[in-house]
């Protein structure tokens, strides 16, 4: 039985890894800390809640006394710190807090889980490892060609980035100094169910469905390279069983496309599935992001020959069966875009 300590396990790409991981393995406990931002819903997990392999612990990765309590209740083996602020645009209004959570956030965890595994100096438990989850946005923005490879150096263009960034030269720093057992994934947008609606799938989604504007920033040419959510989890499990200690494994399937066609794909599906008057006339471009990075591209080279990974969803099967997801959940996207995000949204919109 490995003890999984999962950070920001209630937000988007937590949650999902959570539930994956309990539906494919009865041997893994998973320990699920998150301090319940706005991007965290304990309601993304209702259906592991009864499972007597995970437990939920509300708590700060900042926090130093709570998380030092965590390790020292529980024989933790694996580390997988998905706890950030992660939405580039509240990172542009508001920089604190980015740094907080994943700067700080991080090293506190680094500390307590070097504290808790060393058995002796640079020596640890056996087997035991942090994985640190990042982004592909740690390497800048590309031009038409090439790609982002675990060599190509760090460029980090806004607060949340460069956060992000900043956080893996931390973790990679207790490898280089203390030989902590760590890896880092850098993966590119995801997209799939419990995704919050700031981001660009479930918000044009979310609109469309509400006829209200779809807001595309600039000439939405920007490419971003989509991979559906569970095939990110599968990456993830295999990285933390088979990963090279002190290794960086980009995440990504070589599956872009311009935030434009994204939208338009959306509005078809919502179209001539559910309601035939939402059309194109609902896009609106709007005032471009500050500091927009203009294309993403993920080599997954590295993952796919060491590891055997590859992306099992199609982006038109992925897509469908996240719009069929959000169709399916209404209550769930009612609940989410009540209270604080009407006023995110207000204010972040009104001004474009
Ligand atoms: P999210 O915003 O949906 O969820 C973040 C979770 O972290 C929330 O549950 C929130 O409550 C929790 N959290 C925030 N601050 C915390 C704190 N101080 N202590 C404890 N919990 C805290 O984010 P996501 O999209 O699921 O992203 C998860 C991770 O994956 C992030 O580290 C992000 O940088 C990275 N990532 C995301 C994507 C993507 O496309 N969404 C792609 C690559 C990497
Ligand atoms: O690349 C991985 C990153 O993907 C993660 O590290 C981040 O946590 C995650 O939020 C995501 O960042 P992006 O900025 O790429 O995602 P977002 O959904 O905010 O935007 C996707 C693209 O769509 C981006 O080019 C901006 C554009 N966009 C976004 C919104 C919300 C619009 O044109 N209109 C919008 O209303």
């Amino acid at each position: 039985m490995k003890t999984y300590l999962v950070t920001g396990g209630a937000g988007f790409i937590g949650s999902n890894f959570v539930i994956y991981m309990l539906n494919k393995y009865d041997d893994v406990k998973i320990i699920n800390i998150d301090s319940l931002t706005y991007a965290g819903n304990l309601e993304n997990l209702k259906s592991v809640e009864n499972n007597p392999n995970y437990k939920f612990i509300q708590a700060d990765i900042c926090d130093k006394n709570a998380i030092n309590e965590i390790f020292e209740n529980n024989d933790i083996d694996y580390v997988v710190n998905f706890a950030a602020e992660s939405h580039v645009d509240r990172s542009i209004e508001n920089p604190e807090i980015f740094v907080k959570t994943n700067v700080l956030g991080t090293l506190n965890l680094l500390c307590a889980a070097k504290k808790a595994w060393s058995v002796g100096d640079d020596v640890y438990r056996n087997g035991v490892k942090y994985l640190q989850i990042s982004t592909d946005e740690v390497y800048g923005s590309l031009g038409p060609d090439g790609y982002f490879l675990e060599t190509t150096p760090l460029d980090p263009h806004s607060p949340y980035s460069s956060s992000k960034a900043s956080a893996d030269l931390v973790v990679k720093a207790y490898f280089d100094t203390y030989k902590f057992p760590m890896n880092i994934t850098r993966c590119s947008n995801n997209y799939g169910p419990f995704q919050f609606p700031e981001k660009l799938i479930p918000l044009m989604i979310n609109n469309a469905l509400s006829h209200k504007s779809l807001p595309v920033y600039g000439d939405g040419m920007q490419i971003r390279d989509w991979l559906f959510v569970e095939d990110h989890c599968k990456a993830i499990d295999m990285v933390i069983r088979d990963g090279k200690i002190g290794e960086v494994y980009n995440i990504g399937g070589h599956n872009e496309r311009p935030n434009v066609k994204i939208v338009e794909t959306i509005i078809d599906y919502i179209k001539n599935n559910v309601d035939d008057s939402v059309d194109k006339h609902l896009i609106k471009h709007v005032e471009d992001r500050k500091g927009h990075d203009r294309r993403y591209g993920i080599a997954p080279d590295k993952i796919k020959e060491d590891l055997g990974w590859y992306p099992e969803t199609t982006f038109e099967v992925g897509i469908q069966k996240t719009i069929k997801w959000y169709l399916d959940n209404m209550d769930w996207m009612k609940n989410v875009t009540s209270g604080e995000y009407q006023k995110y949204y207000e204010k972040m919109y009104s001004k474009k």
